[in-house]
């Protein structure tokens, strides 16, 4: 299990002590959320912010591109430190280029599928990521009720994952919280991002536990141990 605390929801003001306490709460990722004010309606971080941010924690950075035109982006963001880009599979005809140009970059390859899109479309490019990305909102903007309609989805990819003999992440983002994450365990997904119940938490390192337990009591493996 992997937990990804998303920067989206930390104080901006105090980027640094946010990106430390990120790396002792015990989570394993960074998420990093990258929007251009067209394929969704806000903007976050640009590149400079990633290599601002690398010398400063051993995380994973977990960058994760909203944006109509990640081509011209994928090169600034490997060089400035991302160890994961993930883009969207509703850039349709686009994604199959994309993903070999994160490839080739060096950095673990991610896609993603916004809630209103059919999760079949992932199938054609299953072979070729590390990370199937579910979102549980529509994305840009953090601290948005968890859609129920998207379980089956993780459902779905767990079953491609087991049937083809792959071996991609299936991570949630997008109202992840300590009930939403039991839910997504136990659906099969395996790498959580939260945002706003994690950064707004008192203790992070508490929280990352306490999901940590959430999903650990869901997984479905452990289920069927107990059956
Ligand atoms: C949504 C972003 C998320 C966001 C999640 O557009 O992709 O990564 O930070 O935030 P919460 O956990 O608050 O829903
Ligand atoms: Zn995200």
């Amino acid at each position: 299990m992997i937990i990804a605390p998303s920067l989206l929801a930390s104080n901006h003001a105090r980027l640094a002590k946010e990106v430390q306490r990120a790396e002792r709460s015990g989570a394993e990722w960074l998420h990093i959320d990258i929007m251009d004010g067209h394929f969704v309606p806000n903007l976050s971080f640009g590149p400079a912010i990633v290599e601002a941010i690398r010398p400063l924690t051993r995380l994973f950075l977990d960058v994760h591109l909203m944006c109509s035109k990640p081509e011209i982006l994928l090169t600034p963001f490997a060089q400035a430190g991302a160890d994961q880009l993930t883009v969207h599979v509703e850039l349709g005809d686009h994604v199959t280029a994309l993903l070999w140009k994160i490839k080739s970059l060096g950095k673990k390859v991610g896609l993603a599928v916004n809630p209103p899109t059919a999760v079949a479309q992932l199938i054609p490019h299953l072979a070729h990521i590390d990370t199937l990305l579910v979102m549980t909102v529509n994305p840009g903007f953090g601290g948005q009720p968890f859609i129920h309609e998207t379980l089956p989805k993780l459902q779905q990819a767990a079953e491609w994952r087991q049937k083809k003999g792959l071996h991609y992440r299936i991570q949630v983002d997008g109202g992840i919280n300590f009930k939403t994450a039991g839910e997504c365990a136990r659906a099969g997904a395996d790498t959580f991002v939260s945002g706003t119940s994690l950064f707004a938490a008192p203790q992070l390192g508490a929280a990352v536990k306490k999901m940590r337990r959430t999903v650990r009591e869901n997984d479905p493996a452990r289920a069927n141990l107990t059956v």
